[in-house]
């Protein structure tokens, strides 16, 4: 909440237009804050400091009590202009709308009937909530999307090989397309399709070797020699992962039917020589879908299961993503 407060008052955008370590006084005068608030300003640098989000520095000159406050690498990546920014990302986290569910966690406990403490707090699931929520609608897709960019750039710096020599791909539950749109534009041979729901690709229009479906993809999954699913499958429990990848395995088509796969994006829990802080960020994400779905994030094993449920044969994994891994699935 102090984050959110800091980024509400743009106070990562002013120290970045500052060009230099700013001080209370003048980040106080930049924001036009009453005098009376400006040791309270103060208290909530303190905090982000020690969070990580600013480092304070003595400015030369000046006198000894007065630090300026610089960005950290985490700060940097709340800056409007910064195109990798994850603005979009935290905002929907800190929404009011996200934010009730958490206080439904332990009712959603000792009720038998809801699916979701989400679905306990808003009478519905998250997916359906947000079909009739556009402000959800929007706050989340534009969250997805920043999140495409730097998902994007990774993958192809690190393993643009495993996309080459594909004619189409569909990628499943895509958003709005921000990394099926960079893939196409790489792969101009490559036909690309971003299928979701009707919601969520309502108006977005393709154009050369890109095009929307919408479509439900407990029904049916578009063919493809590809099939891409980015944070799909920690949304769902086991059961509708298999009935999700059965569909998949069914919509991989090539003549011989050797060369189609899945491309999976999404986190392995238990990876080794994860430090501390990244062991936390993956338990967040796991009580994330906990709350707000009926996924769960996976170790190795239980993806492996997974595959094998589905009828998949093997699979290969990639860690290039930081918290999250790349797995090619084989049918
Ligand atoms: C966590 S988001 C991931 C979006 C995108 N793949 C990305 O990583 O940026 C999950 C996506 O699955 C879509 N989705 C949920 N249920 C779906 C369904 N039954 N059929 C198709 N898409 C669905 C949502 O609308 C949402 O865009």
């Amino acid at each position: 909440m102090s984050l959110k407060c800091a980024v509400e008052l743009e106070i990562p955008d002013i120290i970045h237009n500052h060009g230099q370590p700013i001080t209370i006084s003048e980040l106080a005068l930049v924001l036009n804050i009453h005098h009376t608030k400006v040791q309270s300003l103060y208290r909530l640098m303190c905090i982000l400091v020690h969070s990580g989000f600013f480092t304070e520095h003595k400015i030369s000159g000046q006198s000894d009590e007065e630090k300026g406050y610089k960005l950290t690498l985490s700060s940097k990546l709340l800056l409007k202009d910064n195109p990798f920014n994850a603005r979009p990302f935290f905002e929907v986290v800190v929404d009011p709308i996200m934010m009730k569910p958490w206080q439904y966690v332990s009712a959603w406990f000792r009720n038998d009937d809801d699916p979701t403490a989400f679905s306990t707090a808003y009478g519905k699931p998250f997916w359906d909530y947000a079909g009739c929520e556009p402000r959800l609608n929007h706050l989340f897709n534009e969250a997805m999307a920043s999140d495409g960019l730097l998902i994007a750039t990774a993958v192809l710096s690190k393993c643009k090989g495993v996309f080459e020599g594909f004619k189409s791909l569909v990628d499943v539950g895509g958003g709005t397309g921000t990394i099926t749109k960079i893939l196409a534009k790489t792969f101009p041979s490559m036909d690309c399709t971003v299928f979701d729901l009707p919601h969520v690709v309502a108006g977005m229009e393709g154009s050369g070797n890109l095009k929307y479906i919408a479509g439900n993809m407990f029904d049916k999954v578009p063919p493809g020699e590809a099939i891409m699913l980015k944070w799909i499958l920690h949304d769902w429990n086991d059961e509708d992962c298999t009935k999700i990848l059965k569909l998949c395995k069914e919509a991989i088509w090539s003549k011989d039917k050797v060369k189609g796969k899945v491309i999976i994006m999404d986190m392995i829990m238990g990876k080794q020589e994860m430090d501390q802080q990244s062991i936390q960020t993956k338990l967040f994400y796991d009580m994330e879908m906990m709350v707000f779905t009926k996924g769960r994030e996976r170790d190795e094993e239980e993806w492996s299961k997974l595959f094998a449920n589905a009828g998949f044969s093997s699979y290969k994994i990639y860690n290039i993503l930081g918290l999250r891994s790349l797995i090619e699935l084989f049918p």
